[in-house]
């Protein structure tokens, strides 16, 4: 299966035609694109409308997304979110899918900060109402992690959940790009790679404490840091090895299928194709 991701597309008025010839050859590139929030500049049903078209337009292959904080900022989530599911986008907002054997945990995320300097719920009743909107996305990230039935797995943010992938951003706003409440679930509930946008100048790549990979998709910084590729990231996953489970009952199917001792293939090992 290979992903495509790429975020923050900040969908204007203004944009029509302008998406396609970024997005198309994603469409030979990859299986499924996934889509990492910021879809619209201002959150207007009519550049949610535009964006429709543009991928209509543009992309044969299935589209998953999360919203961002700029597909909030008019209180037309909803019709932006109607109009995307119209257009066959899947929007998760804490939600389990699962496509092509692989399941995706999408949330849009919070910000609040990382590792020691993240915000604590203390003093006034706003930092609590701040911090608690933080907790609440953990707490819908881990219940569709904790969903998820399918041996390869991905999680889908907008906001970051460590602080490797926004190094570059000025350095007084990284509590803003992400929260490291945001990697607390990855770390329980393990997955093979999580994309994430909004730090538009942060850095392309980085791993949560527990190794697993984390791609900052934003496509302003993927079309500054690499301007001969398209402005997506493409991800391809390995076959994953069989489950202990499935091991032995495919060991019980042969043994009794026939007299001989079971053959015991060796699991394809982890592929650092990426
Ligand atoms: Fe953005
Ligand atoms: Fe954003």
């Amino acid at each position: 299966m290979r992903l495509a991701a790429a975020g923050d597309l900040h969908v204007k008025k203004t944009s029509q035609g302008a998406l396609q010839p970024l997005l198309a050859p994603v469409n030979d590139h990859a299986d499924v694109l996934l889509l990492c929030g910021d879809l619209t500049d201002y959150g207007l049903r009519e550049e949610a409308a535009i964006l429709a078209k543009e991928l209509n337009a543009a992309v044969r292959i299935p589209v998953v997304a999360v919203l961002g904080n700029h597909d909030y900022e008019s209180g037309q989530q909803e019709e932006v979110c109607r109009i995307l599911t119209d257009a066959g986008v899947k929007i998760l907002d804490g939600e389990a899918y699962e496509i092509g054997g692989v399941g995706i945990a999408g949330a849009k995320g919070f910000s609040g900060g990382f590792g020691r300097a993240t915000l604590g719920a203390w003093g006034e009743q706003a930092t609590k109402r701040y911090v608690q909107e933080a907790i609440d996305e953990a707490l819908k990230l881990e219940g569709a992690l904790a969903r998820l039935r399918t041996r390869q797995r991905i999680a889908l943010l907008h906001y970051s959940p460590i602080r490797g992938t926004v190094e570059g951003e000025p350095l007084d706003i990284y509590a803003y790009l992400g929260t490291s409440r945001l990697e607390e679930p990855l770390n329980r509930h393990p997955v093979d790679v999580v994309f994430h946008g909004h730090a538009h100048h942060g850095t392309p790549e980085g791993r949560t404490s527990a190794g697993t990979p984390v791609y900052n998709v934003a496509m302003p910084l993927l079309l500054q840091r690499y301007p001969d590729r398209p402005p997506f990231r493409v991800v391809e996953l390995p076959e994953a090895p069989p489950s202990e489970t499935e091991a032995a009952l495919s060991i019980a199917r042969q043994t009794a299928s026939s007299k001989q001792p079971p053959l015991v293939e060796r699991p394809a090992g982890p592929s650092d194709r990426h």
